[in-house]
């Protein structure tokens, strides 16, 4: 095991989306990304994709919300890769859409085990190398629900809330080691998670609500994590980023 040269990135939930996207933008920015995500085959399909920018990149496969499998995906990806520098925890499922007399105690510990328990597992596994050199960057994905008022979506607002007040702990917690974490909050982006969900139409309706007209493409998410998890951001933790077209202004 040595240490890699360039910065290593792990990417959860990059098989596809969101965190594919970012896998990217990271790849293409010259980092080594460890991508992972439950679903091996699209994890592969990352890797092969990143792996064309000239970086080194493998693919990890384990339920986020499962803490000794995340454990052993972090200590896997540090004995490959000597570090883990950067730790986007981006995983995530789509948001309840029900009324609250719907929630069921199965959607209530997915969304939680998912979205909260995922991101403190992972976080928890890679926060010993980061302190250990004094170096890390976590960017941690919550959601536009979160910052505004959004019915019928209980557990998904409850988890993504609770990831940013997690996150602004941790900024403090982790500062005297150098380490930063942020937060993006994604406006409607054109993914799997919302096409599958918003037939064309509906989507169209939606898109009319937003200031720029139009729902982000995946890569403009990446860009800002990219962005928020680089040394350009150096002075920025604690943070919240909302790429969301003007749809949320405060
Ligand atoms: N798309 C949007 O409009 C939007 C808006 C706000 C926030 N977000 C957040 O952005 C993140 C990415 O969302 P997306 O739109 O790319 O979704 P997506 O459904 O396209 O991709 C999510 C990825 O996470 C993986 N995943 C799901 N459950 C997992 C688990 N238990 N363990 C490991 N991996 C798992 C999936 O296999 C998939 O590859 C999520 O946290 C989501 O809540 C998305």
């Amino acid at each position: 095991m040595s240490e890699s040269k360039r910065k290593v990135a792990l990417v959860t939930g990059a098989g596809r989306g969101i965190g594919k996207a970012t896998a990217l933008v990271l790849g293409r920015r010259g980092f080594d990304v460890a991508v992972h995500d439950i679903d091996a085959s699209t994890a592969v399909e990352t890797v092969a994709l990143v792996r064309k920018f000239g970086v080194e990149a493998e693919s990890y496969a384990a339920d986020v919300s499962d803490r000794e499998a995340m454990h052993g995906v972090v200590a896997t990806v540090e004995s490959r890769f000597g570090q883990i520098d950067i730790l986007i925890n981006n995983a995530g499922i789509s948001s309840d859409r029900c009324p609250v007399e719907k929630v069921t105690e199965t959607m209530f510990q997915r969304s939680i085990g998912v979205h909260l328990a995922g991101t403190l597992w992972t976080t928890q596994a890679a926060i010993a190398g980061m302190k250990r050199r004094s170096f890390g960057s976590i960017v941690n994905l919550s959601s536009v629900q979160a910052l505004v008022g959004w019915p019928e979506g209980a557990t998904y607002n409850a988890a993504k809330g609770a990831v940013l007040a997690l996150s602004k702990g941790w900024a403090k917690e982790f500062a005297p080691w150098n380490i930063r974490v942020n937060v993006v909050a994604p406006g409607h982006t054109e993914t799997e998670m919302t096409v599958r969900n918003d037939p064309p139409e509906l989507r169209a309706e939606k898109a009319k609500t937003i200031p720029l007209g139009r729902y982000a493409q995946p890569h403009e998410m990446g860009e800002a994590i990219a962005f928020l998890a680089s040394d350009e951001a150096s002075f920025i933790t604690g943070q919240v980023l909302s790429p969301n077209g003007g749809f949320v202004i405060t």
